[in-house]
């Protein structure tokens, strides 16, 4: 499978280590009139000459053309994919976006051509496992503490643009949808974002009930996380078409109900879990 990859930011970069290592990287991009443009990306990482020369999206089709990448990465800004999603789908390159912040509309067209123009494109705002398991276990706990408050406490490095994150809102989503669809109010989530230092990325859900709390955390402590989910998501996309999010990817589905079963199977008899339908 031959990768290409737009944004040498600051995730980009560790992306770009983790598929040169993998050695699936066959193609770098920047934006027009970037300083990066023309230089060998291991001159951008501070490491040996790789032999990747980094292009720039001007003239775009005929660069995907000659490359000929099957999935492109990208971890630029939402602009990139808005201007150039048209080219990418006549030159069927299958898209991975970790970009966050997309408006209701880009996200729209970029569904729809994902369902009619032949591509494949997995949308990842949230692009870790262990936030795709923090998701799963908010729609848990919206169906079993459907009467509590739930609030989002998010904190992300000092420089994220977009606040609040992609996937605090994910997360807001997921739990008033299970809390409407099982008839409950389905008012917003109250997210609270921190932006501060280098936080890598950190999402809470408070439960709050009369006499209790739960909290479910996760904290993510490297950005490698990211090129692996990255990687895993151009590892699923190759070869497929249509439009699908990293619950796909990761099939959480399916092991969600491994799961079920062997807590059915659990000794204890106060506990129905029939009650716990995703
Ligand atoms: N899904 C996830 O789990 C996850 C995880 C981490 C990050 N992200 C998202 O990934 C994106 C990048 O994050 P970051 O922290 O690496 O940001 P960053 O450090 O600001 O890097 C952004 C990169 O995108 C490039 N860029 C900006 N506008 C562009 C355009 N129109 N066309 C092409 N390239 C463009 C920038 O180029 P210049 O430097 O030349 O301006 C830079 O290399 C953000 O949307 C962030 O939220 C998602």
């Amino acid at each position: 499978m031959k990768i290409a990859l737009i944004g040498l930011g600051t995730t980009g970069k560790i992306v770009a280590e983790y598929l040169l290592k993998e050695q699936a990287l066959a193609m770098v991009l920047c934006r027009q009139d970037s300083p990066k443009e023309g230089k060998d990306l291991g001159e951008i990482l501070h490491r040996p000459t790789t032999g990747i020369a980094i292009e720039s999206t001007a003239d775009l089709e005929e660069k995907l053309l000659r490359y000929q990448p099957d999935v492109l990465i990208d971890f630029s800004r939402p602009g990139f994919l808005s201007q150039n999603l048209a080219v990418l789908a006549k030159c069927k390159v299958n898209v991975v976006t970790a970009v966050t912040g997309y408006s209701e509309m880009e996200t729209k067209r970029i569904k729809v051509v994902a369902r009619n123009g032949k591509i494949g494109i997995v949308m990842a705002p949230n692009i870790t496992y262990g936030v795709n398991v923090l998701l799963m276990m908010a729609r848990i706990a919206a169906h079993l503490q459907m009467e509590c408050d739930f609030e989002i406490i998010e904190e992300n490095h000092r420089d994220k643009t977009d606040s609040p994150s992609g996937t605090a809102k994910k997360i807001a989503t997921a739990i008033s949808s299970t809390i409407g669809e099982n008839g409950g109010e389905n008012n917003p989530i109250p997210i609270h974002s921190i932006r501060s230092g280098d936080i890598i990325g950190r999402h809470k859900i408070l439960v709050t009930g009369k006499y209790d709390q739960i909290e479910i955390a996760h904290t993510a402590f490297s950005r490698e996380a990211y090129a692996e989910g990255a990687f895993k998501a151009a590892q699923f996309i190759h070869g497929r078409t249509g439009f699908f999010e990293m619950k796909d990817v990761y099939r959480l589905e399916k092991n969600y109900f491994k799961v079920n079963r062997s807590v059915l199977h659990y000794n204890d008899e106060s506990f129905d879990s029939r009650s716990c339908i995703l």
